[in-house]
Formats: structure tokens, sequence, C-alpha cells
């Protein structure tokens, strides 16, 4: 019996020397090693059809930069959509696109995988986006000069929930954003440096005023920093 394939990205790059960049190193890497995700990188280039390899041309109505062809971006898309099976979300990286946050994370993370467009210069021709039904997804509202990096994140964020690859580290559930609160200050030791002492509630060794201390510090750094997070969480708490 061959095993399952595991959680896999497929990107599609006119750079793929930019991977797994940052993904083969620490937990990311180790988990790659492990064979605990996989990644396959498609370079786009590799579906041009004329003898100069082009993959992009200038924008109709005029304009600076250049335009991925649908035609290209079509070809590698359904390599990628073939290798994946149909299941796996096509996710174009684009700053339009609808914010990542950690509940999509999530539900990409549960899922088989992802198959991950990257563009450059001006962007991709609409055309292939809308009949290939490809989603657009942001990192933030910056732009980047492509959506490599972009699609690193994703893809770290999404690899470290996998099962066994957090092994030992703190499980996710109370860190920043999973209970829907920024996460609470770390502290090791000396135990005082330069004047400054650890908070008492820590060296008590006492769970529950630890836990208690840790969640009034959450709430209050969230309230502090994140009004929209903490409207949301106050709301949730209320709605019980
Ligand atoms: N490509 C360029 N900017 C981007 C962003 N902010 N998010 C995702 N992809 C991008």
């Amino acid at each position: 019996m061959t095993a399952p394939a595991p959680w896999t990205a497929r990107v599609l790059t006119v750079f793929p020397e930019m991977f797994p960049g940052p993904l083969g190193l620490s937990l990311a890497g180790k988990a790659l090693e492990r064979g605990l995700w996989a990644l396959d990188v498609l370079d786009i280039r590799d579906f041009a059809r004329d003898k100069h390899r082009s993959v992009d041309d200038t924008p109709f109505g005029g304009g600076a930069g250049m335009v991925l062809r649908p035609d290209v971006v079509d070809a590698a898309q359904a390599e990628a959509e073939a290798r994946s099976g149909s299941s796996a979300p096509a996710i174009y990286l684009s700053p339009r696109g609808r914010l990542l946050d950690q509940a999509l994370v999530r539900e990409l993370a549960a899922g088989p995988g992802v198959v991950l467009l990257c563009g450059r210069y001006e962007g991709v021709d609409q055309r292939v986006l809308e009949a290939r039904g490809v989603a657009e997804v942001s990192i933030g509202d910056y732009v980047l000069s492509g959506g490599e990096p972009a699609a690193q994140v994703l893809i770290d964020a999404a690899v470290r929930l996998l099962p066994g690859v957090m092994g030992n580290e703190a499980s996710p559930g109370e860190e920043s954003f999973e209970r829907g609160l920024l996460e609470h200050p770390h502290y090791t030791r000396p135990a005082e440096w330069q004047g400054r002492a650890v908070p008492e509630p820590l060296l008590s060794g006492h769970h529950e005023n630890i836990r208690r201390w840790r969640l009034e510090q959450a709430e209050e750094i969230t309230r502090q920093r994140r009004p929209d997070l903490w409207a949301r969480y106050r709301r949730e708490q209320d709605d019980g």
C-alpha cells in the first residue's frame, strides 16, 4: 500500500529558484525533510509556446508593466491541477485578494494542500482567474514586487499547523489569534535583568494564577493594540 500524499503546496512562478528559500529551513524545512508536507514548484516559463518562451505581454488599454498571458498561465494551472487532483484550492496571491488570517490558514491546512499562482509584473490576465475559478488572497495592505514571498508566508503559516510539525513546541491553542486575542508576553532567565523583574505571578508556581495573569495580559494588549480584535472578542464573550 502506498502512503497517502502529504499536504502539498504546488507553486506556479517565473522564479522557481526562490523556492524552497526560507521554507527549507527551521520548522518548515525539518517537516519538509520528514515528509510531513511536500513542495512542488512549476516554472511558468515551461508552459510558454513560442520560441522566445515569453510568458507576458503589454496590457490592453496601455499603461505600465507587463501582464502574464492567460494561455500560458492556463497551461501551467492545468498541469498543477492534474497533479493535485481537483480538490486543492487554487489561489492567486494578490494585494486585491481576501486578507489572509488565521481562520483561513486553519481552513487551508485542514485540506489536501494548495495551488499557489505567483504573479510578477503588473499581474495576471483576469480571464484565466475567472475561467479556472482561482481565488485571490492578500497577505496585507501593502504591495510586494511579486507573489512569491506572499506564497511563502501562506505556506509557512499552514505547515506549522499540520499534524506532527510542531512536536514539542507549544500547541497553537494559546498563541495569538487562536482565541481571538494577541498573545501574553514571555519571560525567561535571569529573573532580574537590568533592574527589570519578571512579573511575580509567573514565579509563583500557582498554575491558576499564572493562567489568569496571562489571560489578563492578553486581553489588555489586545484592547490597546487591536480595537478591531477586541470588539469581536467582547461580542463573542457576550454571546456566550
Ligand atoms: N503580491 C503583491 N503584493 C501582495 C500582497 N500584499 N499579498 C499577496 N500577494 C501580493
